[in-house]
């Protein structure tokens, strides 16, 4: 039977979606890829593949996971097989470079960002910077070496201390801050390549943002990590009903569709000029449960739903024809 195979590395963030397949009757099975086998001879079960591996795997001791999915999802695009957010969105989803660099193909304001490797880089790239900036990993998630700097100095003295962490790519991004009159940032959802909602995050808190519940009480798999805020200092999410930006929609809409991506969430943020700078693409969306509920949107069931559309789409299409034979391919990724 041909069913909807999860690829992920983080099992606190597949619950939701495990309910909403149950409650909608969907075959689904996960393929947990912290570390497995992919025999290159096999052949791929059918079905279609959501894929929601993390930038941030690595932070989970799951070092090469995001490696080991490129290569599976690499496979089954050979394949021929229907992956929602496929290679092309893992490489989005593991660079911000990748991010800015295709964000500007489509028109979209990033901010000004240099990419550094090595220290002496990341402190030169920093003078190149007119006011306060903050640095960033180019591979990230759950603000990884965010850090905020009022000027050289102050970074020169962090880069050379010990709580300089680089990024496990080796690439620290030097990027202009944006100062927001309002400490909030704006996430854009988007579930089958089309809008859900916004929602409003308030960031007086910090710089890690993770919309997931799980991601609220500091427990293991939080990627908050260590410094977890204490409950009742979680950041705030708010769902916006009336939010209309149809300019900047569109192009988050035809980035998405030209890249492999139907599920994902974008961030920006607004300037005291209302100028609107987009600065981060979030493959691997988590939704916050308590705002869902008080708007009466719950994007979960919204995935679920539309990948049993895509199931349905390419079960109807029947298999397509088997170009290599043999060979256990399930059983070896999903052991
Ligand atoms: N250029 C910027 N100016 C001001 N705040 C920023 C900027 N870039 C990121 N931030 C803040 O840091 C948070 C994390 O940065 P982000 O680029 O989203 O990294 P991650 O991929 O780790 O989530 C953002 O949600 C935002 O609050
Ligand atoms: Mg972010």
């Amino acid at each position: 039977m041909s069913k909807i195979y999860v690829i992920h590395e983080n099992e606190a963030w597949v619950e939701p979606l495990r309910a909403a397949f149950e409650e909608q009757g969907l075959p689904y099975e996960e393929w947990f890829l912290s570390e497995g086998l992919l025999d290159l001879e096999a052949v791929p079960p059918e079905g279609v593949f959501y894929n929601r591996m993390s930038a941030s795997s690595h932070t989970r001791d799951h070092r090469y996971a995001a490696e080991l999915t490129g290569g599976v999802l690499r496979w089954l695009d050979s394949h021929g097989r229907r992956v929602v957010n496929d290679s092309r969105a893992l490489r989005l989803e593991i660079s911000k470079i990748e991010q800015y660099e295709t964000l500007k193909a489509y028109g979209v304001r990033t901010p000004r960002t240099i990419a550094a490797a090595g220290r002496d880089h990341i402190v030169q790239a920093a003078r190149r910077m007119p006011g306060p900036f903050i640095t960033k990993h180019n591979r990230a998630g759950k603000g990884l070496g965010v850090k905020l700097f009022q000027d050289v100095a102050a970074l020169e003295a962090h880069v050379a201390s010990p709580a300089f962490e680089d990024s496990v790519d080796g690439i620290t991004l030097i990027q202009e801050y944006i100062r927001a009159p309002e400490p909030v940032i704006t996430r854009v959802e988007f579930v089958g390549g089309e809008f859900l909602y916004a929602v409003r995050v308030d960031t007086s808190l910090g710089f890690e943002l993770c919309p997931a519940d799980v991601c609220q009480v500091g427990d293991a798999f939080c990627p908050v990590g260590e410094q977890a805020a204490p409950v009742a200092a979680a950041p705030r999410f708010r769902i916006v009903r009336d939010f209309r930006n149809d300019v900047l929609v569109d192009k988050y809409r035809r980035l998405l569709a030209d890249h492999g991506v139907g599920i994902a969430g974008i961030e920006f943020i607004v300037d005291a000029k209302g100028e609107i700078y987009t600065y981060d693409i979030n493959t691997n969306t988590n939704y916050n449960p308590a705002a869902e509920a008080e708007a009466g949107v719950f994007a979960m069931k919204e995935v679920a739903a539309y990948l049993g559309r895509e199931l349905a789409r390419v079960t109807q299409k029947g298999p397509r024809p088997v170009l290599r034979s043999r060979g256990p391919g399930r059983e070896d990724l999903a052991a």
